[in-house]
């Protein structure tokens, strides 16, 4: 570790190792960015030649704003690169899947396993007359069954929309309606701190009103009190597969045709669903794997988010098989048993690559060093981070305790919509805790104001992205006017919705969100979606949300509600308001304060202002409240 110097914000620039920061490395960067520069088309087909195509692409990418194409007319299956690319080109008993549940219990599939299991449960699927373009919500725990299950999806091209098992009855009914859903695939339960959490409950009350549903495959992990499976709609997972052939053709996918759907929090109103390509997503996540998170064939490789979100599609799923990696799974939850069971991991499957959360590092920040430090962590030589700004303290305890300072830590920003990392420090770049990074070979991104121009360095603005790029969202799913705002709200850039700032070397600080959503423990909540549940409740007849920052969380929810006439505010109330929040959204939308209130500021066309109650909770300068109604 070296200092080198200050920038703005006062924190300290990290040198790499020496190992790492070679020549040779930093060569190679700057031809990428070269590269890109003289021939955006050149560079893209170059990545994109490394995959298997069953028809080649007649051209790179046609940009008809706000709409792209990418690899046009060509033809592929993810599930080929994924899986029979690795199959028949020397990986076939490499081990593509390594997964630990909570109670000790392993499982470890090679390539060749893994695309049998695939296609089974492809066959199965196709058994149950699901095809090309249906769509089939995933909704289960952490195991491999859930990875195999958007694999099989994609072999047949239906179309997967994976719900985070953490959201209630009330969030999986509306992502399955508005998906249309045929099929839903999920488990009798998922276990959490050594409790069984119920999931197939929760399945049977959002399948109630979803007449798209015409089947619910249930894989039953408890053999010992199997729940009843219901014979009208429900399969079993294994009862349907058993007798399923081993090979299924991989249905050829037209670049542009959907992959999957990932429903994320709305703004206002309903949760959107972002809808990624067969092609141009393959290709951004492949890339991205090999050269941000440098995967490399010897590696064994952990991203612990869940497969739920975006981060466990690109880099727990596609991104890694496509790059022919060993992925380590966990069903096991970051401090259960103790606060030591990951570093133990890490030790005993010989992790190399830890891709994880800032809120994870805060909360292993407070138990302390002694845990990490009792482990043998020397197999790792990359760290990364996603999901919010990896504050100061924690990149240094990063560094420090998990790198030993000398490991590089890549803080990756990006989104839903990007689909794969767009800013980021690269293995062997100088790193500046606080700042997530430059925009990588391939990304055009710059900090605005609000009619486009670039603002100097040290000013904040608006992020966007100024050019398309592979794995970009092709759309929002049933919503055109939605996916068309993310391209017009300034000039014709891709609006992120962040804030950022940049400095004299081209360092992106990510500040935080310009919109309403909130992230809770790197969980990307919207704050209309909890006040409606809020609302749902008899008792209440408005109500707000608001982040409220947390040392360990980054944020958490507070909730101001007004009462309906009539009602006496109280701590039974507020806790029969929390129980209603938590059977529709699920846990991870609870807001952890309810204040009960008699007025929302509200703008004079009566939008609520969430900024200003922010501001008083915080104690700061609202700033700007001529907008303001009284
Ligand atoms: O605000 C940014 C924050 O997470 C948002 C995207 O959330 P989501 O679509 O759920 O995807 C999360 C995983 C990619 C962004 O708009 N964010 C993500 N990564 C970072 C970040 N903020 C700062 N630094 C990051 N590295």
């Amino acid at each position: 570790m070296v200092e080198e110097h200050t920038v703005m914000t006062g924190t300290r620039t990290y040198l790499p190792d020496p190992s790492i920061r070679d020549q040779a490395t930093m060569q190679e960067i700057e031809t990428r960015h070269r590269e890109f520069r003289d021939d955006p088309g050149a560079f893209w087909d170059r990545v994109a030649g490394e995959l298997e195509w069953s028809r080649p692409y007649a051209k790179v990418r046609e940009w008809n704003h706000p709409h792209a194409r990418w690899f046009i007319d060509g033809r592929t299956n993810i599930t080929r690169n994924c899986l029979d690319r690795h199959v028949n080109n020397g990986r076939r008993n490499k081990v593509a899947l390594i997964w630990k549940g909570e109670d000790d219990e392993e499982r470890v599939f090679t390539y060749r396993q893994l695309a049998r299991e695939v296609c089974r449960l492809a066959n199965g699927l196709k058994s149950l007359g699901v095809g090309k373009g249906d769509r089939v919500c995933i909704y289960m725990p952490v195991v491999p069954e859930q990875v195999i299950s958007m694999l099989a999806c994609a072999r047949i091209g239906a179309i997967h929309t994976v719900v985070f098992g953490g959201f209630g009855a009330g969030a999986l009914n509306h992502r399955i309606v508005s998906a249309g859903a045929k099929v839903v695939i999920t488990a009798d339960m998922t276990l959490r701190r050594g409790k069984r959490i119920p999931l197939k409950s929760v399945v049977e009350e959002a399948v109630v009103e979803a007449p798209s549903v015409e089947h619910v495959i249930v894989l039953r992990r408890d053999l010992e009190q199997p729940v009843e499976i219901h014979a009208e709609i429900e399969v079993d997972y294994y009862g349907l597969i058993g007798g399923m052939a081993r090979d299924c053709t991989a249905e050829e996918m037209d670049s542009a045709d959907p992959l999957f759907i990932l429903f994320t929090s709305g703004t206002t109103g309903a949760p959107k669903g972002i809808v990624h390509s067969c092609g141009g997503y393959m290709v951004g996540a492949y890339y991205t794997t090999k050269n941000v998170l440098d995967l490399k064939e010897n590696d064994v490789y952990w991203c612990t988010a869940d497969p739920g979100w975006i981060t466990g599609h690109t880099y727990v799923v596609y991104g890694p098989l496509l790059a022919g990696g060993t992925v380590f799974l966990t069903e096991a939850t970051p401090d259960f048993p103790d606060p030591g069971g990951w570093w133990r991991m890490v030790q005993e499957f010989g992790v190399t690559i830890l891709y994880t959360a800032p809120t994870a590092i805060r909360m292993f920040m407070r138990f302390g060093d002694d845990w990490p430090n009792r482990c043998d962590l020397s197999s790792l030589r990359v760290l990364a981070s996603v999901g919010e700004p990896l504050n100061p303290e924690a990149f240094e305890w990063f560094y420090r305790l998990i790198g030993k300072e000398k490991l590089p830590v890549v803080d990756t920003w990006w989104q839903t919509e990007t689909g794969m990392h767009m800013i980021t420090t690269l293995v062997g770049e100088p790193m500046k805790p606080g700042f997530a990074g430059k925009p990588i070979p391939g990304v055009v991104a710059d900090v605005v104001d609000k009619a486009g121009n670039s603002v100097p360095p040290g000013t904040a603005g608006a992020l966007v992205i100024r050019e398309p790029w592979p794995s970009m969202m092709c759309g929002v799913y049933q919503n055109e006017e939605r996916y068309r705002q993310y391209w017009s709200t300034i000039g014709t850039c891709y609006t992120a919705g962040d804030m950022a700032v940049k400095d004299k070397d081209g360092y992106f600080m990510i500040i935080g969100r310009s919109d309403d959503l909130i992230i809770v423990a790197g969980h990307n909540i919207g704050t209309a979606e909890v006040e409606s549940a809020l609302t749902s409740h008899k008792a209440v007849a408005e109500a707000a949300v608001i982040g409220k920052p947390d040392p360990v969380k980054a944020n958490i929810i507070k909730a101001f509600v007004i009462l309906r006439q009539g009602n006496v505010p109280g701590e039974k109330l507020k806790n029969e308001i929390l129980h209603q929040v938590r059977m529709n959204l699920g846990p991870v939308a609870m807001p952890s304060e309810i204040e009960f209130v008699d007025s929302l500021p509200k703008t004079r066309s009566g939008k609520i202002m969430r900024r200003l109650l922010k501001a008083k909770e915080m104690g700061i300068d609202p700033g700007d409240i001529s907008t303001l109604e009284d």
